[in-house]
């Protein structure tokens, strides 16, 4: 385990399972359709090759970027694109791929965006929902893991850009936060 690292909360085990469940659930359902899965830069960009692979049938990825956190740990509510899709969605089967979701502010204006461009369908898959942490309400159609409300780590998720390699989910030493 990582040295700034209490405790992991996920094992790298866990998260694969966990992520060719999703993949086989979203296979199924979307069956005979051509899938553009849209990834949220940077955080997901794991989650999404690793889902891609578990998906079996025909995928396309793209990428979104947003700006929310800054390095703090506070969701600022302040949401621009700072990076927007290459391809036109309209008529498509979209799928958003999130890796946390947290008070659900980023994801309420990704979604507002993205219907404006009339995609046939719209979903979200997250990796982790925070329990009870949600200010707007979010209809995510796959879920990972429901977690508690707390900060976490590894598997694309970072601190202040660090931790984003690692290949399973914990939590930060308190000590950690004042360096
Ligand atoms: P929201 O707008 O509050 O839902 O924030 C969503 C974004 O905040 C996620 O995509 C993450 O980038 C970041 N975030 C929220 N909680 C955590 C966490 O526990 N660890 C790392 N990043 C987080
Ligand atoms: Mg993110």
């Amino acid at each position: 385990m990582h040295p700034d690292l209490k405790e992991i909360v996920y094992t790298e085990e866990q998260i694969q399972q966990r992520v060719r469940e999703l993949g086989a659930e979203i296979a199924a359902e979307y069956e005979g359709r051509s899938l553009l899965l849209v990834g949220v830069l940077r955080g997901a960009a794991l989650f999404v090759a690793d889902l891609a692979r578990a998906i079996d049938g025909p995928v396309e990825i793209d990428f979104m970027a947003v700006s929310s956190y800054g390095s703090s740990t506070k969701s600022s509510g302040v949401v621009r694109i700072i990076k927007d899709l290459d391809e036109v969605i309209d008529g498509r089967d979209v799928l958003v791929v999130e890796d946390i979701l947290d008070t659900g502010l980023t994801l309420k204006y990704l979604l507002r965006n993205l219907a404006s461009r009339k995609p046939r369908s719209l979903e979200v898959v997250t990796l982790l929902s925070k329990e009870g942490k949600q200010r707007v309400p979010i209809d995510c159609k796959y879920t990972g893991f429901a977690i508690p409300d707390e900060f976490v780590v590894g598997y694309g998720l970072d601190y202040a850009e660090k931790y984003r390699n690692l290949p399973y989910i914990g939590i930060l030493k308190p000590e950690v936060y004042t360096n």
